[in-house]
């Protein structure tokens, strides 16, 4: 399974890509006005390009309008400026551009046809049922992102209205990948909204291609109390004749 650091923050970034274990990046609105709230003065400009360029993968960049004509052109344009960097830009989309309000429901689906016509790769965001991914994947996306932790946390509140066809997270995935499968539909699962390593573990069982994992996460799963326990112990039982040897022994 491929790894995604779900993050704009350059810090994080660059440790998590230091480890070598980085396949790829997702942005949203959010995750960079975090960033830009913990940084005076950017270059936003300059801040996604260096984004761009130090990510050895796939980097989404999401569209921030909601009627197709000005989502299709917002993504052009973002991929026009950023994909030239390493020919690396995504662009995310959400499956449904309705707030509840007034907005269309349908144009986050109507611009992911119009962007695979004209070759723009998209990610479909905000997924949460295994039948908003299959209309994404028939309106061409590259990659459809289930949102495991926010529909656990919908179904947790108990409100089930609205509810119909929500399963958990990990169910979520599972169903997703088994559905593309089953069709032979060439979109890829992004296991996204990702909250602790059981999340990951359950994308990596249910098959999917990709997780997008926050740097807490990522963190949390090199660790494990006995793998430090281990550590301490194997640092006091150095002997000094197995140190001198290493100090030894010669260079390459
Ligand atoms: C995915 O691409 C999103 O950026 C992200 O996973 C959302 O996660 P959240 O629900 O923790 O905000």
């Amino acid at each position: 399974m491929k790894i995604f650091i779900d993050t704009a923050d350059l810090s994080e970034i660059r440790e998590a890509c230091s480890w070598g274990i980085v396949d790829g990046l997702t942005t949203n609105p959010t995750l960079i006005r975090k960033a830009l709230d913990e940084r005076e003065g950017i270059d936003i400009e300059a801040y996604i390009e260096e984004i761009c360029r130090i990510v050895p993968g796939p980097v989404s960049l999401e569209v921030a309008s909601l009627d197709a004509d000005t989502i299709v052109e917002e993504a052009a344009r973002l991929h026009q400026r950023f994909n030239p960097v390493r020919e690396n830009v995504v662009i995310k989309v959400p499956v449904n551009t309705s707030t509840g309000g007034p907005q269309p429901d349908f144009d986050g689906l109507r611009a992911m046809v119009k962007l695979s016509e004209l070759g723009i790769p998209v990610n479909a965001t905000l997924v949460m049922t295994p039948e908003q991914a299959l209309l994404c994947a028939k309106a061409g996306a590259r990659y459809v992102s289930p949102f495991m932790g926010r529909v656990d946390d919908f179904l947790e509140v108990g409100d089930s209205r609205g509810a119909e066809g929500s399963v958990p997270g990990d169910r979520l995935v599972a169903e997703i990948v088994q559905i593309l499968n089953t069709y032979g539909l060439n979109c890829q699962v992004i296991a996204a909204s990702v909250r602790h390593t059981l999340h990951v573990r359950a994308a990596e069982l249910a098959g999917a291609q990709i997780a997008t994992i926050p740097f807490r996460v990522l963190k949390a799963m090199a660790r494990h109390p006995k793998t430090a326990e281990g550590i301490r112990r194997f640092t006091e039982d150095l002997v000094p004749e197995y140190t001198e040897l290493l100090a030894a022994l010669p260079r390459s």
